[in-house]
């Protein structure tokens, strides 16, 4: 049956029994042009192959990928575009082991990026959320029930965006963004462990933020340091960086976007040109 009709076995289309529905098995990516450009391809694609390995897709080359990518982007013709794109480990009735010989599912969307200049100009509010995501957050896996719901809790708190906390109290990153705090001439963020995504938007930021005298500290933040420090930032490839002016309901600092979330910014936009 789907939805209210009844469908004969034979005549369901295989996309009902794509293993992406049934366990979120297969990974994704997201990234970005910038006017016409697209930006960062090889190292999207350098994760998105890491992403197929750790879970074992395979017969899928890599070069294929990107052959896909660039005539889909030629034919939209959207010059500030997002790119999503996913593999599933393919269609096949519902059993939790995997028949190797399945055909892996491709899907590729291409849209306009949102335009976010009011919450680059502004900044934007956060709130905290328990991190209940798995053990391997480096791999970008579809099961993404957990950023969800992080999301649409900050969300309902007027909040632009969920920063996940573990048990121990330290923040891992945002459901959809790599976080920074600066502290003094420092620029903090989480180090590149199996808790969080290998953000390319984040290896950029931290070279922006070194071309602007900053040191960098890649050590996990504590709530309480977060929320008294000097600036936070968010990044990620759809919203390049934005600062947080409020966090958990509390201005940070003074309440407004600082100096140095706006000099990386500047910088940032530079590796886009
Ligand atoms: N998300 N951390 C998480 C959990 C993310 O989902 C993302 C990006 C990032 C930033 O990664 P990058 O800089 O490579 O975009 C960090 C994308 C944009 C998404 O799921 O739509």
């Amino acid at each position: 049956m789907i939805q209210d009709k009844i469908v004969p076995a034979a005549e369901v289309d295989p996309i009902h029994y794509d293993r992406g529905i049934f366990f979120g098995d297969g990974v994704y990516e997201v990234m970005r042009s910038y006017d016409g450009k697209l930006f960062a391809l090889d190292e999207h694609l350098r994760r998105f192959a890491n992403s197929l390995s750790a879970i074992e897709i395979t017969g899928l080359d890599i070069d294929e990928i990107r052959v896909r990518v660039l005539k889909a982007f030629d034919a939209a013709g959207i010059a500030n575009a997002k790119i999503y794109f996913h593999v599933t480990r393919g269609s096949a009735p519902r059993d939790r082991g995997w028949d190797d010989n399945l055909k892996p599912n491709f899907f590729l969307n291409l849209s306009e990026v949102a335009d976010n200049t009011e919450d680059r100009t502004k900044g934007i509010a956060v709130s905290t959320h328990p991190d209940w995501r798995w053990k391997r957050c480096d791999i970008k896996s579809l099961n993404l029930l957990a950023n969800v719901l992080a999301t649409t809790d900050a969300a309902r708190k007027g909040c632009g965006e969920a920063i996940l906390v573990d048990e121990a109290g330290l923040i891992t990153e945002g459901a959809g963004s790599a976080f920074f705090a600066i502290r003094g001439q420092t620029l903090q963020t989480a180090p590149l462990t199996a808790n969080i995504l290998p953000s390319i938007t984040r290896e950029f930021t931290l070279k922006a933020a070194g071309n602007v005298g900053l040191q960098i500290v890649e050590e996990s933040l504590t709530v309480e340091q977060a929320a008294c420090a000097d600036e936070l930032m968010i990044a990620s490839t759809t919203q390049d960086t934005v600062a947080v002016v409020k966090f958990d309901g509390k201005p940070v600092a003074d309440g407004k976007p600082g100096k140095y979330a706006k000099l990386i910014a500047e910088e940032f936009r530079l590796f886009t040109a």
